[in-house]
């Protein structure tokens, strides 16, 4: 996927959005047991739940891939109590758990993006409305899709730079290598296959291995497409640092009709929030801060904590309901580009 120059910002999307009204999902299997209310968890309190949860899935990922790597099968049912463990996190606090993942700077991407993946696709997959029993669905496919990249080679894999075409062929050889690895070990459902195979595949047709186009994709590839694009995007990589996810849901927005199904990035959009927590943001006073709540009625207007002035001085820490204030976000900041590490602010 090639990243466009100018992105669209998170505004320009928020605009566009508002004239695309028509947002309502069809073919949903919606379970009456699964609350849509408050969190039943404050941020904080759920962020230190997730963190321990995090190194736990982070270590079977390290485990599975590396058995995979070394041709050994590997204990795919350890994944399920892990799974379970970030549905019950998503619902107790999804903000915490969305923001986990971006929060904590981590050099593995290879063990990492299956862990974003995972938790990330169940977001959506709630926010789509599916059971609980499909959401155990979809984050076993999220936690085992790039399972064929442990049989790319590191050199390729970790290339600190652009891949040229022979390259760029073996490493779209994954989704299928993915595939004969997780079919090899029988016991894995036909879900989590479908999704090895087809999560590069895009609604128009354009992605690989087999060009499917629509609904020819399974619902759970085309869900875990859109988590797995974003997770790439606002990950730190050998070649690349990693992007705000406001301007990276901007910029999913520009593709949604090309790459996506139908109404699927705005809902990601939805249940994200323009401004996910953990986004630093510049205010229209000048100060900065860190986006630690969005679930206030104007996706515009999210809770800061506002830490530092315009010249990046500290300040005493000051929380702001925006939705409440005549103050305004004016720009989505690189923390990295000031050395900050976004974790410890909220
Ligand atoms: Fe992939």
């Amino acid at each position: 996927m090639t990243v466009p120059d100018n992105f669209m910002s998170a505004e320009e999307a928020r605009k566009a959005m508002e004239k695309d009204p028509n947002l309502t999902l069809v073919d949903q299997a919606q379970d009456p047991s699964i609350s849509h209310g408050p969190p039943m968890s404050s941020i904080k309190d759920e962020l230190v739940r997730a963190d321990r949860m995090y190194g736990e899935a982070l270590g079977y990922a390290h485990e599975f891939m590396d058995a995979v790597r070394q041709g050994q099968p590997f204990h795919f049912k350890d994944a399920t109590p892990l799974v379970s463990g970030f549905i019950d996190s998503v619902f107790r606090n999804e903000s915490a758990a969305a923001a986990i993942s971006k929060l904590k700077s981590f050099d593995h991407y290879t063990y990492t993006h299956c862990i974003n993946v995972s938790i990330l696709a169940v977001i959506l997959g709630k926010k789509l409305g599916y059971s609980r029993k499909k959401l155990q669905e979809i984050g076993m496919a999220g936690m085992f899709h790039d399972v064929g990249k442990a049989v790319i080679p590191d050199t390729i894999l970790n290339k600190p730079g652009k891949l040229n075409k022979k390259e760029m062929n073996v490493m779209r050889t994954h989704p299928l290598r993915g595939f004969e690895i997780l079919k090899a070990q029988q016991e894995i459902p036909d879900a989590v296959l479908r999704a090895a195979l087809e999560h590069h595949e895009r609604h128009d047709g354009s992605g690989y291995p087999r060009g499917l186009k629509g609904d020819e994709i399974s619902d759970i590839s085309r869900l875990l497409a859109v988590v797995d694009v974003y997770d790439a995007l606002t990950s730190k990589r050998v070649y690349k640092d990693p992007l705000p996810p406001s301007k990276v849901l901007g910029m999913m927005y520009k593709w949604r009709v090309t790459e996506f199904s139908p109404n699927i990035v705005e809902e990601f959009i939805k249940s994200l929030g323009v401004y996910p927590v953990g986004s630093f943001v510049q205010l229209s006073n000048g100060n900065h801060g860190v986006v630690v709540d969005n679930d206030t009625t104007d996706p515009l207007r999210p809770t800061v904590k506002v830490v530092y002035d315009a010249a990046m001085r500290q300040l005493p820490v000051q929380e702001i309901c925006l939705a409440a204030s005549d103050l305004t976000i004016t720009e989505v900041v690189n923390p990295d580009d000031h050395k900050i590490k976004v974790y410890r602010l909220i």
